[in-house]
């Protein structure tokens, strides 16, 4: 791949859909009320991606709302069947976000993944990944703001636009995004999670820091020590005791 293969010629989504037919299967939708929704909606086969170019009801982690304006960025659906026990889904979460940000950093030196899986540069938030899982399957959604300038303060967001001072083809991206996470999903599929978590903590903006993380109600101050075999994200509290967080979110204390 060329250093431009991301910012010459215009975007072509036929282009994006040739690339990806082997393995997957693209619908490209003008808008939908979100990705996730329609993903988790229908029997869609192993290896769809529902992809829009804007949503209405964009959905965040943690009841969040995901602001989708068209024209933009990328909003996209995967729809994946482990065949993994049901307890060993924790880490596809992490195997999401590494995939991404292994596409991502060549061209954003700043880059780093915070637990689980949001992309960060400089503390600001470049894209982030719902995943959901309904029956025996998983929809790993995925949002990463491209060519937005500007954003609302309280985003606390930034753009691939805004880091790196070029446009975007964002046909192509989706299809390198989508191919990386579906290999890092099949890597986590066939029990390699060594290889996943080692990439991850290769990536990591939290491991060794002081954090505050929130689960449910409960606020845990303390150190994040490691991710577990699991991909949960271990964290001693100021006492000593070692606390293991399947979900949830941490901010890094000051
Ligand atoms: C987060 O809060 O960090 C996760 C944001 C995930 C947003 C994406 S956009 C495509 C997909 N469809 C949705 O409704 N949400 C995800």
């Amino acid at each position: 791949m060329d250093s431009d293969y991301f910012f010459v010629g215009q975007e072509n989504l036929e282009e994006t859909k040739k690339i990806l037919s082997r393995e997957l299967n693209l619908h490209w939708f003008p808008r939908l009320a979100s990705t996730n929704l329609l993903a988790q909606a229908e029997p869609w086969p192993q290896g769809t991606v529902i992809a829009a170019d804007c949503q209405d009801r964009g959905r965040g982690r943690l009841g969040r709302v995901w602001q989708s304006p068209p024209g933009l960025n990328l909003y996209f659906s995967l729809v994946y069947y482990p065949s993994l026990p049901r307890h060993n889904w924790g880490g596809f979460s992490l195997a999401a976000g590494v995939a991404i940000a292994w596409v991502l950093k060549p061209f954003v030196p700043g880059l780093g993944l915070k637990w689980p899986n949001d992309l960060l540069v400089s503390g600001e938030k470049l894209g982030g990944i719902l995943l959901e899982a309904t029956g025996g399957k998983l929809v790993t959604g995925v949002g990463i703001n491209v060519n937005q300038q500007s954003f609302p303060p309280e985003l606390n967001a930034t753009s691939l636009k805004l880091c790196t001072a070029r446009n975007w083809r964002r046909d192509r991206l989706l299809a390198s995004l989508v191919r990386e996470i579906l290999d890092s999903l099949n890597m986590w599929n066939r029990g390699r999670f060594e290889q996943v978590i080692e990439k991850w903590r290769q990536l990591d903006i939290v491991l060794g820091k002081a954090v505050a993380a929130r689960r449910g109600g409960q606020v845990i101050k303390g150190r994040a020590l490691d991710v577990g075999a699991g991909g949960e994200l271990l964290v001693e509290d100021e006492l000593g005791v070692l606390h293991a967080l399947h979900s949830g979110e941490v901010t890094l204390k000051a």
